[in-house]
Parts: structure tokens; C-alpha cells; sequence
């Protein structure tokens, strides 16, 4: 084995994704018997390393369970210009709602508004004489109540139009009304025209499920439309929740997939997404009603605000358009030119030039320089559809022509078999139960390598194994992901589905990020994902497992490009315990022994969940272990609060980058650290002294440490 000729070790980051343990207690735990033996072996020779895309995993966003409206869109009403229902059918003012009662108050929708592509409005007519003391009118509870907190600031604007002079009181309350965070009095003059009003509104006390007010004593009659309230504190001022967009940046996501999936489609063409009626200012956007997972969008987040996204989070903006064929219609291909045509001008939109017609809408709306727009998807799922390739080559020949340097990617899988359609990606879609997916790491092993590259734009487990999220589900996918980077010449892109869900309207399960209006967690499969955002870019090295358990574990090691930092993940699926002995060959190079880090995703049941109440029951959790030469070594199991300072301690160790490819695997027996209770106090990052001492006592002259073995904890049983 090579790790007895070569010397020690660089940094290495070792993430481990185990059974059985929690992060606090693996320390102490350690000691149990394993009954499998595996050898792992990294080849980390120059001849066999291989340089995974950039873009291996990103995201994809779908605009499904609220996760843009009353999710990432941090706009608080709901259904803003009363407009739900849109053209199509009777418009409704839900989840408006009034204060007072039928002999005080009248409201009703008409046509009346000053915006041509969304014309209704509120009228609010007020029958009181002597209204009640606080006042009658309407209120919106946002979604599922609007999160209201202490001394922040909430930007209000309503357009409104008054014949009579008025006092319009608007306010942030609880959901009863009883509670007043924050309120103040506009007068309004009596004009026949609408007039735009803004007001700041600071919060004096926090609510998690407040609802805003417009009330008024004067008997008459006021009309209003495209009310909205967006907290002042948006991610980068671009109108997204801070701390969603966080969750989302620690994905490091190279790509963002949007706006769906079948939000796409449509169950209707007609109810299908429409970027053109997405853009432009706010106000004058019609909105629509997502037919397939049934609730309205007032389109704040649209096709502008997807690409601004994809940009703050620096991911390749992937645009998934609708070809002209939804859930239960379609365009007939001779009649698809005008589609063609509308998504040419969605191009133009994203990279023309601020002088082109539709380049210059995008910088009118504050962004004068292109979106890099390199990949677009041409429908959702659409394969085996009626019009799909006459559609398809359509679009595809059109945009070739005038974008030739943009990648398209079809709905039609040719992992193996190939397609009868030129393409650069194809769609690879699947929710499976964990043991089908863990068995799949192996899929991509058999397919050409000629053709287009595949784009697993969709994948999870779901269903019994999933529950609303289980760490079962998360080891699945992580053994899934170890064959997608095994066979990243051919995958070029993966993103797990879906991404979010609001807790309040769960249509599809299980989701990587829970939240609601004020609230968020990762389930084990985002935890999980955390643990490949390293791989985008890195070198790939190939790994053998040998052990006649092999069925149940999965690993994969790559190198950090820039700073030639190691990275190992191995997954136990089985349920028992695993003795592993690690050894890599490859190049000899002075090396390091400076330590590494374990990061550990597991816990004592398959299907713990994590929840609002106990947000990381199960998230990654990192342990440093010490490869010194010195025989104790430290394992420090910091609390998930101590992660960024933990990081930023193993990154203080610096790197020598002349260790490249030399990765003489050895770690320490972990049975030999001191239970958890007994552990010092975290070593301090060494000094540049001790790290040049460090490297010189793991100088190719120095002895040889022999292998080492590591127990991986065997997984509970699933109930
Ligand atoms: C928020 O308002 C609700 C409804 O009035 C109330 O039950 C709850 O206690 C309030 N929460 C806080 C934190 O004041
Ligand atoms: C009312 O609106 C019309 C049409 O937009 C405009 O010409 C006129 O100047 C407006 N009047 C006032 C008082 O704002």
C-alpha cells in the first residue's frame, strides 16, 4: 500500500457522511466494534486525475411550495393589486380581506386602474357616518401572516385614488389587530387621477404573523391598487430574503436553474410562465395563476429578478422557457414562430446590448450590463409530447443562429441511447426510493462518451424513505453524487429538487430548505450538499473500495484546484459498523502534516428529521483531526455554531502547494481520542514557526506512519 512508502499527509478535509452517531457523542462512542472491514484507495497519480466542470452543482429554483412568492421574494402582501384570478377568471381579492362589517363597509374589483396589462382595482366604498373608533377598511395578512420585527424598516407604496379629500391610516398590526407595531396617517387630496403614495413604516415590536391595515373613518369612496410592502433590508437591496440567499450561497451553486419545472409548462399554455409579463416595473405586471401548483404570483420575482439572482449568488443563469407545449396543450410546430421569436427577444433581453430593444428594457430596470446567459433548457419534461421535437429543432436552429455560443439542453434522455436531435445537454430527471438511488451512483458509467452531456437537473429521494426529509434520503443522494463526480466527463450539471418549501403550503415533498415567514432549516439532503459545493472545479480523483461490504458504502476524493486541499466523502448506507483502512498513491512530493478536518452528517435514527424547533438535529458538524506525527492527536467536535470559526482556523494552516497530487492518506485511529467530556480545549491555529515545522518533521526522510484505521459507526435500523 502506498502509504507506507510515501510520507504523511497535507490538509486533508474529511468528510465523512456515517450512521448511527451524533456529532457530540462520536468521541465516546467510538469504541464500538465494527464488524466490516473495507481498504479505500485513492489513486491520486497525475495520469488518472481528472478536472470536474465547474459548473458539477448548482441550483434549481422552482417556483412551487411559495418558494418565490412568500419565499425568497421578500415582498410581504399578497396578491398586491387584486389582480389574482387574472384575466382568465373572475379576479378575487384573497387573501384580502376587510375590517368593519357589511353596513360599514363595501368592497368590490373593477376596471378601473391606470395599468393596461393588470386594469383591476379595489373600491372601497365606506357606508359608516359614525365609523368605529379604529376605523374601517382592508387589511392583507401577506402570506401565512407577515413577519413584522422591532426597528426595522418597511417600504409601503400604494397607488390610490380619492374624489373626496381623505386621512388613510395604515398600519402594521397582529393578526387580530389588536397589537399596533407601527402606524401613521396620509392625507390624501381629492383628485379624480391615481396617485402613487409611498411611506416608510418602522416597526416599534416584533410579530411574526402581522397583517398590514389601510383604514379610514370618512364616509366615501377610495380606490386602490398595487399595494406593496417590502422590508428595507432585502439581500443587496435587490428585494430577496437575506437569510434564504444565505442558505443558498453556502450551496456555493455554480448554476441556477429557473423558473421550473413544470411552473414552466403550465397545465395550461395559458397559465404558463411568461417572461415578457414579468418584467418592467413592478406595478405593471399582470401577474398569473401557476395552474399546476395552484396559487397566484404577482410576478415580482420575474425573469429580470432570476437573472439579478443568478448573479448575486454567482451561478450560470440556466433560463428554462416554455416551448410551446404545457401539461395539456400544445402548439402545433407549424405554428410555433411567434413562441421562437419571444424567446430570441428573452435573449436579447439578457445580453443585448443597453441600446437594443430589449437590452434597453433591462437597463432601464437598473442593470445597463448584460446577463450572461450561456445555457437555456428548452421545455420541462416535454419528451415524449406530441409537437416536442418539431418544436424543439425550431427553437434550437434559431437560437444556434443567433446565439452560437449558447448551450441547449433537451428534455430527451440519452444516458443510453442516443438522441435523434442535436443537442449539448440532455435532462436526466429522477425521485427514487434510497436503495434505487444509492444503486444508481452507478448509471452514468455505461453511457457514451460522445454526445451531449447529461444535466441531472432533478434529483432525490422521496416518498417512504424520504418522510418530510431524512438523513436515509440524504446518504442515498450523497452515494448518487459520488457517481455523478466519478462520471463528471459526461454530467456536466446536478441540482437536487426541489429547493425550498414554505411550511404553509407543502404541495411537494421532501424539499432541501424549510421555512416559513420569519424561520428556516436545512433537511439532511441539504446538509448533505453542503459537503459537494467543494467539488465544482476540483480534480477528481478515482477511489477503490475493497471490502466485501462494498455494496453498501460509496467514496469519492478530489483536490481543490487553487489551494491543493484534499477532500474525501465516504458514505456507510449499511447498517454496519465499518473498520476502513485509507490509503492513496500517487505522486511523491514533500508533504504536510498539518491535520485534517471531519465533517460528519449522521444520527441515531435513518429518518430524524430536522424541524423549526430543532433545526440541526442533524447538520454537518466538523471535527478537526490532527495528522501530526505526535501519537494524540485532538478531535474537537465544535457546536455548528463554532463552524465558521473552526473553518477559519483550518484555513489559517495554510497550504503548501507543492503537495499536489501526493496524497499519502493516514489518520490516526480515531479509537484512540479521549471521549468527548475529556477533551481539551481547542488547540489554537499554529503559528508559521510551527507550520514550518510541521512540514519538515513530514519531510519524505522522515519515518513512515503506518496505516491507519477508522471505524465508521453502523446505521440504526429504519423503524
Ligand atoms: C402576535 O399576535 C398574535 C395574535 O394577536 C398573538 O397571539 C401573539 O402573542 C403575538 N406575538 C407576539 C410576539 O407578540
Ligand atoms: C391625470 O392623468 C392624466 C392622464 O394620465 C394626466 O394627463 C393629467 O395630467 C393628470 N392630472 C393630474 C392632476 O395629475
Amino acid at each position: 500500500m502506498g502509504s507506507r512508502e510515501s510520507s504523511f499527509m497535507s490538509t486533508i478535509f474529511f468528510f465523512l457522511l456515517l450512521f448511527s452517531l451524533g456529532c457530540k457523542c462520536i468521541a465516546s462512542e467510538l469504541h464500538l466494534h465494527a464488524t466490516q472491514t473495507a481498504v479505500l484507495k485513492v489513486d491520486a497519480s497525475p495520469q488518472l486525475a481528472r478536472q470536474i466542470p465547474d459548473t458539477l452543482f448548482g441550483i434549481f429554483f422552482e417556483e412551487i411550495n411559495h418558494a418565490g412568492a412568500g419565499g425568497i421574494w421578500a415582498e410581504l402582501v399578497s396578491n398586491r393589486g387584486f389582480e389574482a384570478g387574472g384575466p382568465h377568471t373572475p379576479s378575487n381579492i384573497d387573501p384580502w380581506s376587510i375590517i368593519g362589517d357589511d353596513s360599514s363597509i363595501f368592497v368590490a374589483t373593477d376596471r378601473t386602474s391606470c395599468f393596461s396589462r393588470n386594469t383591476v382595482a379595489l373600491r372601497m366604498e365606506v357606508l359608516c357616518d359614525n365609523c368605529p373608533a379604529g376605523g374601517v377598511g382592508i387589511y392583507n395578512p401577506g402570506f401565512w401572516g407577515m413577519n413584522i420585527e422591532d426597528g426595522k424598516t418597511y417600504n409601503l407604496v400604494m397607488y390610490v385614488k380619492s374624489p373626496e379629500t381623505v386621512e388613510l391610516t395604515v398600519s402594521l398590526t397582529s393578526s387580530d389587530g389588536s397589537q399596533n407595531l407601527a402606524s401613521t396617517t396620509i392625507p390624501v387630496s381629492g383628485v379624480s387621477n391615481w396617485t402613487k403614495l409611498e411611506q416608510k413604516l418602522v416597526a416599534q415590536g416584533t410579530n411574526r404573523t402581522s397583517r398590514l391595515q389601510i383604514t379610514t373613518n370618512k364616509k366615501g369612496v377610495v380606490w386602490f391598487d398595487q399595494v406593496s410592502l417590502m422590508p428595507a433590508d432585502t439581500y443587496k437591496g435587490h428585494g430577496f430574503r437575506t437569510e434564504l440567499i444565505s442558505m443558498m450561497l453556502d450551496l456555493k451553486p455554480r448554476f441556477l436553474r429557473f423558473p421550473g419545472g413544470c411552473f414552466v409548462e403550465g397545465e395550461w399554455l395559458r397559465n404558463a410562465f411568461r417572461w415578457r409579463e414579468s418584467i418592467g416595473p413592478w406595478e405593471e405586471r399582470p401577474g398569473h395563476f401557476g395552474d399546476v401548483w395552484h396559487y397566484w404570483t404577482d410576478d415580482g420575482l420575474g425573469y429580470y429578478e432570476f437573472l439579478q439572482l443568478s448573479e448575486d449568488l454567482g451561478a450560470a443563469p440556466i433560463w428554462v422557457f416554455n416551448n410551446g407545449i404545457s401539461h395539456n396543450d400544445e402548439v402545433d410546430t407549424a405554428a410555433i414562430a411567434p413562441f421562437v421569436k419571444d424567446v430570441l427577444d428573452s435573449l436579447e433581453f439578457a445580453r443585448g446590448s443597453a441600446d437594443s430593444t430589449w437590452g434597453s428594457v433591462r437597463a432601464a430596470m437598473g442593470h445597463p450590463e448584460p446577463f450572461p446567459v450561456k445555457y437555456v433548457a428548452i421545455g420541462n419534461e416535454d419528451c415524449g409530447k406530441k409537437f416536442y421535437r418539431g418544436n424543439y429543432l425550431k427553437f434550437y436552429n434559431a437560437i444556434r443562429e443567433a446565439y452560437p455560443d449558447i448551450q441547449m439542453i433537451s428534455n430527451c434522455d440519452a444516458s443510453s441511447s442516443p438522441l435523434d436531435h442535436p443537442a449539448d445537454l440532455y435532462d436526466f430527471h429522477v425521485y427514487t426510493d434510497s436503495k434505487t438511488l444509492f444503486s444508481m451512483k452507478n448509471t452514468f458509467d455505461r453511457s457514451s462518451r460522445n454526445g451531449p452531456k447529461a444535466f441531472v437537473s432533478e434529483y432525490a429521494v422521496w416518498r417512504s424513505d424520504a418522510g418530510r426529509g431524512s438523513l436515509l434520503a440524504s446518504l442515498a443522494e450523497a452515494a448518487f453524487l459520488t457517481g455523478l463526480e466519478k462520471n463528471s466527463d459526461v454530467v456536466q450539471m446536478a441540482s437536487y429538487a426541489p429547493l425550498f418549501v414554505n411550511n404553509n403550503d407543502q404541495t411537494w415533498n421532501p424539499d432541501a430548505i424549510v421555512f416559513n415567514s420569519w424561520q428556516q432549516y436545512g433537511t439532511p439532503s441539504y446538509w448533505m450538499q453542503t459537503l459537494f459545493g467543494e467539488s465544482s472545479g476540483a480534480i477528481f480523483h478515482p477511489v477503490t473500495i475493497t471490502s466485501s461490504y462494498s455494496g453498501s458504502l460509496a467514496a469519492s476524493a478530489i483536490t481543490w484546484q487553487d489551494s491543493e486541499n484534499s477532500f474525501l466523502r465516504i458514505i456507510n448506507f449499511g447498517s454496519d459498523p465499518v473498520s476502513l483502512t485509507i490509503s492513496a498513491t500517487g505522486l511523491q512530493a514533500r508533504v504536510n502534516a498539518l491535520g485534517s478536518t471531519a465533517t460528519v452528517l449522521t444520527s441515531s435514527n435513518v429518518m430524524d428529521e430536522n424541524s423549526f424547533s430543532n433545526p440541526n438535529k442533524q447538520s454537518r458538524c466538523k471535527s478537526r483531526l490532527f495528522l501530526t506525527l505526535s501519537p494524540h492527536s485532538i478531535l474537537r467536535l465544535p457546536s455548528p455554531n463554532s463552524w465558521q470559526r473552526c473553518e477559519a482556523a483550518t484555513q489559517a494552516h495554510g497550504y503548501d502547494l507543492s503537495l499536489s497530487l501526493s496524497l499519502s492518506l493516514s489518520f490516526s485511529s480515531l479509537e484512540r481520542f479521549p471521549p468527548a467530556s475529556s477533551l481539551p480545549a481547542p488547540a489554537p491555529a499554529p503559528s508559521p514557526a510551527s507550520l514550518a515545522a510541521g512540514s519538515a518533521a513530514s519531510s519524505p526522510t522522515a519515518p513512515a506512519a503506518p496505516p491507519h484505521r477508522l471505524a465508521l459507526p453502523p446505521k440504526a435500523s429504519p423503524p
